[in-house]
């Protein structure tokens, strides 16, 4: 019983408002910013702060949060191999309808596997999807420990977690790569703005 199946009679339907309007409306494009890293890492962290820079800017954004998305689309999910793989899928179908939408649409999820990557890449048209790797050493994610998690995972309360029990594929082609022990809040925010002018998703004076 394929998906392809079930959704076989469903004819698209084109929208008169094209994203192209939508984005000259806008006044900058449209672009999937797809943060990854370890939990804790500080994925939510940035792209909130990016989104609240880009908002200050008059930029159109929304921020996709594993933990928030996970109360409600992904309820139904929890953290197998399986269910982190439709987790991802889910998300990368939603943000390329945010990319439709005109939207900077920014994702915070830990996203471990190279493969699911991919696959939100190759849903889009080359250049729209950049991957930005928070890339921070484990030691630093479990001291910080902000959720508690680490520890429990430690003493086997949590029986599948990244970096522990569970593996991160560190990303191999990512379009940018912030190391958030070494920087500042601001100066990664600054990497990831200059990233979005560089790419003229923003124009240069933004
Ligand atoms: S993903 O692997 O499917 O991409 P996602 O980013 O949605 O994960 O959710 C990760 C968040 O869920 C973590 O930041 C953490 O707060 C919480 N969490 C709870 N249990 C786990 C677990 N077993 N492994 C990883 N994260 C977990």
């Amino acid at each position: 019983m394929g998906e392809e199946n079930k959704s076989s009679n469903v004819v698209w339907h084109h929208a008169t408002v094209t994203r192209g309007r939508r984005e000259a409306l806008n006044n900058h494009r449209s672009v999937i910013l797809w943060f990854t890293g370890l939990s804790g890492s500080g994925k939510s962290t940035l792209a909130h702060a990016v989104e609240e820079r880009l908002y200050k800017k008059g930029c159109r954004t929304f921020v996709f949060d594993g933990d928030n998305v996970r109360h409600g689309l992904c309820a139904d999910l929890g953290f197998s191999n399986e269910d982190r793989v439709e987790n991802i899928r889910r998300v990368g179908e939603m943000a390329k309808l945010f990319l439709e939408a005109g939207v900077i649409a920014l994702t915070a999820f830990i996203s471990p596997f190279r493969a699911d990557r991919a696959r939100v890449r190759s849903l889009v048209p080359h250049g729209e999807f950049m991957e930005i790797y928070c890339r921070c050493p484990l030691e630093v994610c479990e001291k910080r420990d902000v959720k508690g998690l680490y520890k429990r995972a430690r003493q086997g309360d949590i029986k599948i977690f990244t970096g522990i029990s569970s593996p991160y594929q560190e990303p191999e082609d990512a379009e940018l790569v912030v190391e958030t022990d070494a920087l500042t809040l601001d100066e990664s925010i600054d990497e990831v703005l200059a990233l979005l002018r560089e790419r003229g998703v923003i124009s240069p004076d933004v």
